[in-house]
């Protein structure tokens, strides 16, 4: 992902090769200051010293600028198109998906995880190049000003470099369970938040404080154990440091009592040394955050990894607008868990046909209408239009040829307009009106405060049942697709609105393929054909006055809906 990135990549590490440079010099600066200032008190050196620290100074600090300000920017944009492209990921993932991975947990992974994956891209670029290209330029001056010295120090190293190492191990494990924890606890806050109605009408506010309250302690108890590891890791270092200095003055000082060494060797190893541990030291933070990072990474690319099963083939044909019928052959649908849910259905529509489908709840119904505009691929047998089996053609020309309207009304936190309008760019006001108008949903919308431009709140909290479902049936009238598909799409309207709608669906379906979906047999009275579904199978087929007679489930359902109005009444 760093790729597209490499030509600043590339300004960015000659900055840092530079500023390493520059740091040596800084070091190396002492000896003159030592020897030949206080030593030898060479006057010309008095004003070329501190001319050569300016430009020193000079030099790195805008190099220190333009590669600090570069590596941001590249680990800036790599996080930027890692979250676009888990964006777009996650919308072409099949609806398998997410009934099975929590909501709370795919914004964790968009939100927290890729933030950490910032801390390490950033903090990796800058920080271990930047220490490895200095640690690497002072430990040349060291060895240039006493090799014997430096290689006293070096014995030190694998002592300094163990601890580091074996905390990034456990920081890395622990990060692990802290995003997991953070990803229940978005959770359980998702839940609650979006389902506060039913908590408060339960009486639930203690229970799921409790509950989160556990989460929480989890949480609070896994980041102090590694706190604990965090904390230890810089006074450690510092103790080892000690030694080491302890060491090297013992050892430098005696060389120079002996007249071995000069006093601005000995001082100009010593700032290289004090220098070079800046660096080594980092490595220890950094390697925290890159430990983190890797974990964090590892459940982003988790989900990136898991393909869609339900995508375009390769070479898929776009589908034509359809002109013939839409075929079920054999339809066999199972869900992860196993149980068939449809059972061999073989079905042919023919186009501007109305089919109703009724049956019992569970039986079957919503699922073999999503299969129609590939929300999941048939485990078993086809379905073809026209001939061409949804499976080779994009999906693309196929939803686009489709209208729906789910079971749950779906609408967003945006205006009216937008809702209505979704998906289609610059869509003329007139039409918006007349979708608005067919669906009944003119006359509230007016009502409102701001009218079209009314936000609606999250899934249209700020409308009731009725209107939500008015909004969803404009947007499917707008959209103007050959193939209908209605998933109750008037149960929750009065009997009086459910009237009007239904004459403007019945002018709508009037050269339209529609698959009606109801549990009101009155709303599908005048469909061609009637299916009823049970246990995932075709039971009964046929029209109202035809099915009636056969005294099967259609005429029970029916003759309950009837004697159960008319208790009523
Ligand atoms: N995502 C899922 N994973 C597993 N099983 C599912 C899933 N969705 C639905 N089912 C099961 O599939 C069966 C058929 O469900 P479906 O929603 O198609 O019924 P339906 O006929 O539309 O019912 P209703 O009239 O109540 O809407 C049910 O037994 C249901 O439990
Ligand atoms: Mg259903």
């Amino acid at each position: 992902m760093i790729r597209p990135y490499l030509g600043w990549l590339r300004i960015a590490m000659f900055c840092m090769v530079v500023v390493s440079i520059m740091t040596g010099a800084q070091a190396y600066v002492v000896k003159p200051v030592i020897d030949d200032i206080f030593v030898n008190k060479k006057q010309e050196m008095l004003l070329l010293v501190p001319l050569a620290l300016f430009g020193i100074f000079l030099i790195k600090g805008v190099c220190y600028y333009g590669y600090t300000f570069l590596l941001a920017k590249v680990g800036q944009s790599v996080i930027r198109d890692m979250r676009n492209r888990i964006f777009e990921h996650i919308h072409s993932l099949p609806l398998s998906f997410f009934q099975k991975t929590p909501t709370g947990e795919i914004i964790s992974r968009v939100i927290a995880d890729i933030t950490l994956v910032q801390g390490a891209v950033s903090h990796v670029l800058v920080g271990v190049l930047k220490d490895l290209c200095t640690a690497a330029v002072l430990l040349g001056v060291i060895f240039y000003m006493n090799w014997k010295l430096a290689v006293i120090t070096f014995v030190l190293l694998p002592f300094m470099v163990y601890p580091i190492v074996l905390f990034g191990r456990k920081h890395r494990r622990n990060s692990t369970s802290i995003q997991e924890t953070i990803a229940l606890v978005s959770n359980l806050l998702f839940e609650t938040v979006t389902g506060t109605r039913i908590v408060k009408a339960f009486c639930m506010e203690k229970y799921e404080s409790r509950r989160f309250a556990v989460m929480v302690e989890k949480l609070f108890a896994t980041i102090l154990r590694d706190e604990r590891i965090h904390c230890l890791a810089h006074p450690l270092m510092e103790v080892l440091g000690g030694i080491g200095f302890g060491l090297v003055i013992w050892y430098g000082g005696s060389e120079v009592l002996h007249g071995e060494a000069t006093p601005g060797t000995f001082f100009s190893f010593l700032v290289a040394l004090g220098m070079a541990y800046e660096p080594i030291k980092g490595f220890s933070s950094v390697n925290n955050t890159l430990q983190q990072g890797i974990a964090a990474s590892l459940r982003v690319f988790s989900v990136l990894d898991i393909t869609a099963d339900v995508a375009d083939k390769e070479g898929a044909g776009s589908l034509p607008p359809i002109r013939e019928k839409i075929e079920l052959q054999d339809v066999r649908f199972r869900y992860d868990d196993g149980t068939e849910v449809l059972k061999g259905l073989t079905l042919t529509v023919q186009v501007g046909e109305i089919l109703a489908i009724v049956g019992p709840s569970g039986g079957g119904k919503s699922t073999l209408v999503n299969l129609i505009p590939r929300f999941a691929d048939v485990s078993g047998g086809s379905i073809a239009i026209d001939g061409h089996d949804l499976r080779d053609v994009t999906l693309h020309s196929l939803r686009s040829q489709i209208g729906m309207v789910t079971q749950q009304t779906i609408l967003f936190n945006d205006t009216i307009r937008n809702n209505i309008a979704y998906g289609l760019d610059d869509c003329p006001e007139e039409k918006i009106v007349a979708a608005a108008q067919a669906a009944h949903a003119l006359d509230f919308i007016r009502q409102l405060p701001e009218g079209f431009d009314t936000v609606i709140g999250e899934s249209g909290a700020r409308l009731s049942g009725g209107e939500r479902q008015r909004i969803s049936i404009a947007r499917a009238l707008l959209k103007d697709a050959p193939i209908l598909i209605l998933d109750e799409a008037t149960s929750s309207l009065d009997t009086e609105s459910e009237h009007e709608v239904q004459k403007a669906l019945e002018n709508l379906m009037q050269d339209r393929t529609t698959f009606v979906i109801a549990h009101r047999l009155s709303t599908i009275r005048n469909a061609d054909r009637i299916i009823v579904i049970q246990d995932g199978n075709i039971v009964e087929e046929g029209t109202h006055e035809s099915l009636l007679p056969l005294k099967g489930v259609y005429s029970m359902l029916y003759n309950m809906q009837f004697t159960k109005v008319t208790a009523v009444v």
